[in-house]
């Protein structure tokens, strides 16, 4: 092992995280149904580069043994998986797939028997088709659909699994999905945008309270993205424009959540654009804030925003970012998640235990040589930074129970398809999906072992 010797709590949570559609492939197998990502891939409608789809994937749901096997050689003590709404639930809601249960069931008993815990994630942005027929989360019954998943979710597994997470990052999957119009089901209406985060806002808080009435005894919370916005400069006008963004964005999920109410700037801005639905009941947020026991965070880095007349949706635009991606701008951004730590500190008197439910650095194949990703000594880089900005937080008092790597495997990063690798195992696409440990496995694994060591040398 290197120098790197940070010890950690002794049941800290240390994994590794993916979700159903970037790895399970068998899009079709065993009675699952068409999600909205597998009609937008099979209707070609160009939001994937190459037109690349996640129909074999990684083909996890045939090789998840194989995978499993990887997962116990790593020696993380949890893995974040997501459940695919379509095998359990073909028509979104009604009758139970039973071969999608006894799939996760041997996925779950196959993590236990490995002594790995097993943190699920509900749902990850692969919505029923035949739902989204419906109008999907712009329909005010998606309330209903999620909360009966769940409660199918929580029958099935909830004797073994302790840790849930309802959403991950609602901000994409409403905003980037039915505003920005990039990501299935690719609308672009902002005020149906702001219908459908308010209805997965209710929908997480809901699914939260039933798990309360189960009397089962694990942990739920949700996972958001947290991206901090900064003004590019001292000026009022750029000042204002971070704080819009903030308002409108991650944090505005984040006050729902966490404090009960939006943010007041967002509705005030959001009215004055005639963006905010007549519908809305800001009462509701009484159930979005339901308690829960972790917050997710998923933290990939920093945006400095300035006033733009006339750019996005509030004059304001996006100047650079801290964000370590071999595809993006490739800045350090392990302060800003220390920062945003603090705050959530400082928000919540320390009382609200933090996950990190993603952290993560993808490399462009374009950029990257098949020979550097399985060397990659900058994605060790990337987490030793994080690790070291989580370690401070943790000893400057903020309740950090939780890291979880984006990601265990190569897989289908959405809109890059297969052209950006974020995994510490390698999966050779040109050579039956084999899986090869890259340098970062062998480096995490090293580092874990070290944990162990160090939490026995206290006995
Ligand atoms: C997050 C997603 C996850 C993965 C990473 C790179 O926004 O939750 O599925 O694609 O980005």
């Amino acid at each position: 092992m290197d120098d790197f010797d940070l010890k950690f709590p002794d049941n800290f949570l240390f994994g590794t995280a993916v979700s159903a559609y970037q790895i399970e492939g068998a899009w079709n197998k065993d009675g699952k149904s068409e999600s909205i990502w597998d009609r937008h891939c099979h209707e070609k409608t160009g939001i994937v580069r190459k037109n690349y789809d996640g129909d074999v994937a990684i083909d996890h749901y045939n090789r998840y043994v194989e995978d499993l096997d990887l997962l116990k050689e790593l020696g993380a003590n949890s893995y974040r998986f997501s459940l695919a709404w379509t095998r359990i639930l073909p028509e979104g809601t009604g009758w139970v797939n039973l071969k999608g249960i006894e799939f996760y069931n041997r996925l779950i008993d196959g993590l236990l028997e490995r002594g790995i815990e097993p943190v699920v994630t509900i749902f990850h942005w692969d919505l029923p088709a035949a739902l989204q027929e419906k109008g999907g989360w712009a329909n005010r019954e998606v309330i209903n659909w999620f909360t009966e998943y769940a409660r199918v979710c929580f029958k099935y597994f909830g004797d073994r699994v302790k840790y849930w997470i309802t959403l991950n990052e609602i901000y994409v999957f409403t905003y980037r999905g039915y505003s920005l119009g990039v990501i299935p089901p690719c609308i672009r209406d902002y005020k149906m945008a702001v219908k459908a985060a308010h209805h997965a806002l209710v929908a997480h808080g809901s699914a939260v309270k039933l798990y309360r009435q189960t009397g089962l005894n694990g942990k739920i919370g949700v996972a958001l993205d947290l991206v901090p916005k900064t003004a590019g400069s001292e000026r009022s006008e750029d000042k204002y424009a971070a704080e819009v963004a903030n308002a409108t964005e991650s944090f505005y999920f984040y006050d729902a959540i966490v404090k009960g109410a939006y943010p007041e700037l967002a509705v005030k801005v959001l009215k004055e654009k005639n963006y905010w639905p007549d519908d809305i009941d800001e009462k509701e947020l009484k159930t979005a804030s339901e308690k829960i026991d972790f917050l997710g965070v998923n933290f990939y880095g920093q945006q400095t925003v300035v006033y733009r007349k006339g750019a996005g949706r509030f004059d304001s635009e996006i100047i650079s970012a801290n964000a370590e991606n071999v595809a993006y701008d490739n800045k350090p951004c392990a302060d800003d998640c220390f920062k945003l730590m603090m705050k959530i500190k400082e928000d919540t008197g320390g009382r609200l235990p933090v996950i990190i439910t993603e952290n993560g650095m993808g490399s462009n194949t374009d950029v990257v040589s098949r020979q550097e990703e399985l060397n990659d000594g900058f994605r060790i880089d990337y987490i030793k930074k994080h690790l070291t900005a989580l370690k401070k937080a943790i000893d400057s008092g903020v309740d950090v129970k939780g890291y979880f790597y984006w990601s265990a495997f190569d897989n289908f990063e959405w809109n890059w398809g297969y052209d950006q690798r974020f995994g510490l195992v390698y999966v050779d696409y040109e050579d039956d999906l084999k899986r090869i440990k890259k340098k970062s496995f062998l480096w995490y694994k090293e580092f874990l072992e070290e944990q162990g060591r160090m939490r026995k040398g206290k006995i």
